[in-house]
């Protein structure tokens, strides 16, 4: 049943991840291609990586412990809505693959806004709930490691293969998403990006500048959307691609270092994947507690950027 109903927020109610089933350590690079694991570390913050399995399978993992944590069958669920810009074909969308392994009765699409691609998803499946729908499973899913040229040391070090997926059901009132803010500036398509068939070919220096920038003015728009300040943020879970464009985006945002969720040490850079792995680290740690507020806020390839304010409370747990 889908009735429009404006005054429905909605709440995450379970959460899961997958990685690739193999470790790829920075000395595994080195003895592969002319690189170091310190200058890695020094420059990225990147220890290791995972990289295998397909990016229908990887979300099917991950969609299947959100389900399982939510208390949801699969036919309770009325939208997949799928993050990737690895998609395993060009035709059909991988979601349909997604959708047919979990069961699920319901419409399903692929979201491509590359990094950003998460949260564009989450907000997407919050108007979805604002639209008539019950539960929403969002998932980021990525196989970077197949678009990854393994010769190419300037951007091999970086990616990673995941995915990570949140439950969202609806529930009378504001919900727990406070603001958001969607962003694109599609002139800087050659700064980062893929052919069809092709592999990344990126300008580091320059998206790591854009980078800092898109974060620092999407999560800004999203912090004064939900009538707050910096000082309000408890914790920020960050699109993880450099250790560093997360520390300069949380000096010109004046939050403390230490509030932001790190996972990329592990995982690389996963995309879409990379904030719902760093969610849910930090919500399986127990550091987020009751009232406590999160910013989601990512950047990638578009160039696009995104940002979510949500409000944790008692009855997400
Ligand atoms: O989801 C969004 C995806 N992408 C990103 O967020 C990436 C953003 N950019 C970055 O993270 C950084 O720009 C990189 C990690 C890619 C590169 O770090 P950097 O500090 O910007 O290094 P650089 O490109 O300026 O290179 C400095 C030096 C160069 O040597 P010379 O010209 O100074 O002799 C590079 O050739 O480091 C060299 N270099 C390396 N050396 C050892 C580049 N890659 C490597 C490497 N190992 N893997």
């Amino acid at each position: 049943m889908s009735e429009i109903n404006g005054n429905y927020g909605g709440r995450i109610t379970g959460w899961g991840i997958a990685l690739g089933s193999e470790t790829i350590t920075n000395d595994d690079l080195a003895s592969r291609m002319d690189t170091s694991n310190e200058w890695i570390l020094e420059r990225t913050g990147i220890k290791e990586r995972r990289i295998g399995g397909s990016t229908a399978g990887l979300a099917v993992q991950a969609g299947q412990d959100a389900l399982e944590m939510a208390g949801c069958k699969a036919e309770d669920i009325d939208l997949l809505i799928l993050a990737t810009t690895t998609p395993d074909d060009q035709i059909p969308a991988t979601s349909g693959m997604v959708q047919h392994e979990l069961g699920l009765t319901c419409g399903a699409m692929d979201l491509n806004a590359a990094c950003s691609g998460f949260v564009y998803s989450l907000v997407t499946g919050f108007g979805f709930l604002k639209l008539g729908y019950k539960r929403v499973l969002i998932i980021g899913s990525e196989t970077l490691s197949r678009v990854t040229d393994w010769e190419d040391r300037s951007t091999a070090i970086l990616f990673g293969d995941g995915a990570g997926a949140v439950v969202i059901e609806a529930e009378e009132g504001n919900g727990c998403l406070l603001g958001w803010n969607l962003g694109c500036e599609g002139s800087l398509r050659d700064i980062l990006y893929a052919e069809v068939g092709g592999k990344i070919i990126m300008a580091g220096k320059e998206v790591f500048r854009k980078a800092v920038i898109a974060m620092t003015d999407s999560a800004k728009s999203s912090i004064a959307a939900a009538g707050l300040s910096s000082n309000d943020i408890s914790y920020v879970i960050p699109h993880q691609a450099n250790i560093r464009i997360i520390e300069s985006a949380m000096k010109r945002l004046g939050i403390a270092e230490n509030r932001a969720v790190s996972v990329l040490q592990k995982t690389g850079n996963t995309s879409s994947a990379s904030i719902p792995i760093a969610l849910f680290k930090a919500l399986n740690d127990g550091r987020v507690k009751s009232g406590d507020i999160l910013l989601l806020v990512g950047f990638g390839a578009g160039m696009t950027s995104a940002s979510a304010i949500i409000q944790w409370s008692e009855s997400n747990e």
